[in-house]
């Protein structure tokens, strides 16, 4: 089986849903950030604190090129889609599905959240103008799109 990709914004789901339906596909689950901390040793935070956004963004790419092409479930970044070369890339390997979910039930659910550096500042603010310039580039990437908004992580896993 080709590798799914999951892509879309901070708090869409993507490693929740990536759990689940790895689970049930029987295959592997990575995820970008998780393998970033796990190779760095540090936290994400950490890594923008401390190297910057633009290191991070290298530490993703690399990672996202070294995950399995085959038999996995991908869950990526939220920016993961901001590198043309993670697009392109990402477009060749085809299964990329994209979570949609209103930026109002983002919030919501990012609100109490400080481990995402990007989101610390002016919350609101920053998420609405990262939010309205990534839409266009998770619908240019994925070949699938869910809206996550109003399903169960069971009816988007089906
Ligand atoms: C980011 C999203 C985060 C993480 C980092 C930057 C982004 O991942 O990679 O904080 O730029 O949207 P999640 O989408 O898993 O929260």
């Amino acid at each position: 089986m080709r590798a799914i990709y999951l892509i879309g914004f901070m708090g869409a789901g993507k490693t929740t849903v990536s759990q689940e339906l790895a689970r049930r596909l029987n295959v592997a689950v990575y995820d970008t950030d998780e393998e970033i901390v796990k190779r760095t040793g540090m936290s994400i935070n950490e890594i923008f604190a401390a190297e910057g956004e633009e290191k991070f963004r290298h530490y993703e790419a690399e990672v996202l090129r070294s995950l399995p092409s085959t038999n996995a479930v991908i869950a990526t970044g939220g920016g993961i889609v901001g590198r043309t070369g993670n697009r392109l890339f990402l477009k060749g390997k085809r299964n990329v599905v994209y979570l949609h979910a209103e930026l109002e039930s983002i919030l919501a659910r990012l609100k109490e959240d400080d481990s995402r550096p990007l989101l610390k500042q002016d919350k609101m603010k920053t998420a609405k103008a990262l939010y309205e310039s990534r839409l266009p580039l998770y619908r240019e990437t994925a070949e699938f799109e869910i809206d996550t908004s109003v399903k169960t992580v069971q009816q988007i896993v089906d």
